[in-house]
């Protein structure tokens, strides 16, 4: 059962409008609405706010602004996890980047609440705000850490001496743009106030820091918090926490003893939900003409807000990429008045691997060297900046394979050198690795009398894929049919998860499932056993065989249902736990990533320069499948997300005022149907016995990782026009 393409099965709930998502719930009653009202500077403080019209406006019930909102937690910068902390809103008058909530109005009817938030007046005295990354970059700092708990700087060997005698040597800056997670659902919340107790109908990725941040941000126990998410429309990053639309409609709720809900419209996602930070990248690669890299370094600075910092691992993913014995790397930031950066799909990887990925292309050409190749004679044997051995690497493999499937043997050699009718033809490749990481996570597996196995926890599916999987893998643990497992997620109360971030949730969720299913049939074997009226009673537990919903043991079997009927009438049940990775020695003694090969085809016309994507191949090793088609998708999603990286998604800042201009799905361009072509995955067999019982590891971020360089190296391989300003848009390769 594990590992077949086994299709979704909460598909048809979805597709049939019966899973009910955040802001759909009706158990509360008739909730009241709150719009959110945005700040229209970027920077400086509100003078006045004029609520009175609001207030008297029909159907309004509140009008929240910083004179009389609760008083909130602080972020407490001692909680290790960002997305655990206090998210206080309409804390003061100050004002730190454009479009930061200065009021929420709550009516009865949203168009009430919309119509009347319009009625607000704002008067702002407008400070001198830093919105320009290019020209800001004066006090550019040293972050205090990197996202995930990275090291800031590394340095192993001496740089400047390997890449000063190198025979060829790459310098060259690269640069990303602000880029944003978009789910299809909006963030989005309902809360309904019960005594003292919030039922908070939230779409997020992590309910126990859901839970968490709103307890420690309206000052009350996480007891009296219960978070409800069952259903999540797509996260990327952006809904790891929780944001204004969370915060204000639980002070909302309480402040009125009714529910309340507010969702972000699609333009406040792209001020409230934080973004991937813009980076400038500088990359030198020293190597002998054989290719071997002596010297790398990745230096990269990025911007952050002042007051929230957050440093993306951009430069970390070089760390344990190639090669080299001399090496650096490092992150700085450059305070400026937007908001805060944030985890985005792939933090760090994405924008890095995209400039990094370029910089080796280049390093290729300028060797006159096939790029797969020099790929691979910088293969590193242990991880050159851990000095441990790789659990399971095999990006070799991947290269190799996709090579040969992708036909990379017709690549022209020299760029701009292939040309079908007006098109000028391209291939590119980029390499993809991807940290492992393993946290927290708690399942528990039930068997009911009637043969049915329900599995708890409060690990989230949020788009991926979750309740399949945990199908999967009970099924398996149990030898049940997948139609006998039912899966229930995100709530509090279930057993508690590290939820879906970081591509953790699918390996960690299922490999505590996968354990708690071991205890159950241990449990099940102590039962049968033991009873006198079981046809298996005295024999050798050792034998014992779960299949087709009973255990079998030489020629007796008995059915799950008959076992659990008679000695746990009301169900059997047992957990299962992981650990922290840092307390797990596998994760101290081995580096563990996820690896993969991009490959990808472009045609730039000659004439116009418009770029289009003509086929993308992946192939990728994950250690273990555990749904081939869900897993796919996964992968697939996250190239089409990296052929926009370079060619499309930029947020552009209004450097007069720190607004988004482009904050629409009108204006901020990511790939529709139409751009992408044939795009395939591949996932080579694995098992990686060091990431878990279960050889499995997360495959959400992956596909992302390296998919755009791919694209950029083939824009450069039919033109011979190297774009080092991401996204590569027609202009800059006219
Ligand atoms: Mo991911 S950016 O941790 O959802």
């Amino acid at each position: 059962m594990i590992g077949q393409p086994l299709n979704r099965v909460d598909g048809p709930l979805k597709v049939s409008g019966r899973a009910t998502y955040a802001y759909e719930y009706w158990e509360a009653g008739q909730p009241l609405y709150g719009v959110i009202v945005g700040a229209t500077i970027g920077k400086g403080r509100i003078t006045r706010i004029d609520t009175e019209k609001a207030e008297r406006s029909q159907g309004v019930h509140l009008v929240m602004t910083h004179h009389n909102a609760p008083v909130q937690g602080v972020r407490d910068e001692s909680v290790q996890f960002e997305y655990w902390r206090a998210q206080p809103a309409l804390t003061g008058p100050d004002i730190h980047y454009y479009g930061e909530p200065v009021a929420l109005v709550v009516a009865a009817t949203f168009e009430q609440a919309r119509a009347a938030a319009d009625l607000l007046e704002v008067e702002y005295a407008v400070g001198r705000g830093r919105f320009d990354f290019a020209a800001d970059d004066d006090e550019t700092y040293i972050p205090k850490v990197v996202n995930a708990g990275f090291p800031t700087d590394t340095a192993v060997g001496d740089f400047d001496a390997g890449f000063n005698a190198a025979d060829v040597r790459v310098d060259q800056r690269y640069t990303t743009p602000y880029e944003f997670s978009m789910p299809m659902e909006p963030h989005a919340c309902l809360v309904e106030p019960r005594g003292e107790d919030l039922t908070v109908y939230v779409a997020s990725q992590i309910v126990d820091a859901a839970r968490a941040s709103v307890a420690a941000t309206l000052r009350i126990a996480p007891e009296r918090v219960h978070i409800v998410t069952p259903f999540v429309g797509g996260g990327f990053g952006s809904k790891l926490g929780i944001h204004a639309e969370t915060i204000l409609a639980a002070l909302a709720a309480r402040v009125l003893g009714q529910p309340v809900k507010v969702a972000l419209t699609r333009q406040q996602i792209f001020q409230l939900v934080g973004m991937r930070p813009t980076t400038s990248q500088r990359v030198r690669l020293g190597a002998g003409r054989d290719g071997r890299l002596a010297a790398i370094a990745h230096d990269v600075t990025m911007h952050t807000n002042p007051d929230l910092e957050f440093a993306e691992q951009t430069a970390a993913t070089t760390r344990s990429l190639y090669a080299a014995p001399h090496r650096l790397t490092s992150h700085r930031l450059t305070p400026l008045d937007l908001p805060r950066g944030s985890d985005v799909r792939a933090p760090g990887e994405a924008p890095g691997l995209l400039a990094v990925e370029s910089a080796v292309d280049e390093l290729a050409h300028a060797l006159g060297m096939d790029p797969v190749e020099l790929r691979i004679r910088n293969e590193p044997t242990i991880d050159p900046e851990r000095d441990v051995p790789y659990s399971d690497r095999h990006l070799v493999d991947c290269l190799r394979d996709g090579a040969r499937r992708f036909g990379w043997e017709r690549r022209p050699t020299t760029p701009a050198s292939l040309r079908e009718g007006r098109w000028l033809v391209g291939y590119g490749v980029a390499a993809a690795i991807r940290g492992h990481f393993q946290g927290p996570t708690a399942v528990r597996v039930r068997l009911e009398a009637d043969g049915t196995a329900v599995v708890q926890t409060d690990m989230t599916d949020i788009g991926t894929g979750t309740y399949t999987i945990l199908t999967q893998v009970t099924a398996d643990g149990l030898g049940l049919p997948a139609d006998r497992v039912r899966v229930e997620l995100g709530r509090s109360g279930l057993p508690s998860s590290w939820g879906s971030g970081g591509s953790w949730g699918a390996a960690n969720s299922t490999a505590a499932a996968h354990r708690a299913c071991a205890a159950l049939r241990e449990k099940l074997l102590v039962a049968a056993l033991g009873d006198t009226r079981s046809p298996l009673h005295g024999r050798d537990p050792a034998d014992a065989r779960f299949a087709d919903g009973s255990v079998h043991i030489g020629g007796a079997s008995q059915a799950l249902s008959e076992i659990v009927a008679r000695s746990h009438p009301d169900g059997m049940a047992a957990e299962g736990e992981i650990r922290f990775m840092g307390d797990d020695p596998n994760y101290a003694a081995y580096s563990i990533h996820t690896y993969g090969a991009h490959f990808a085809e472009v045609g730039v016309d000659a004439d116009t320069a418009e770029i289009r994507l003509r086929r993308m191949l992946g192939v990728f090793s994950v250690g273990r499948v555990l749904n081939a088609k869900t897993a796919r998708s996964q992968l697939i999603g996250g190239m089409i997300w990296g052929a926009g990286a370079a060619l499309e998604e930029e947020a552009v800042v209004d450097s007069r005022s720190g607004a988004f201009v482009n904050r629409d799905l009108a204006q901020y361009l990511v790939p529709v149907h139409a751009d992408i072509p044939d795009v395939d995955a591949v996932i080579l067999d694995g098992y990686d016995d060091k990431a878990n019982l279960l050889g499995a590891k997360g495959v959400g971020e992956l596909g992302i990782c390296g998919a755009g360089g791919a694209v950029a190296n083939a824009v450069f391989n039919a033109t011979g026009l190297r774009v080092r300003d991401f996204p590569i848009t027609i202009e800059k390769v006219l």
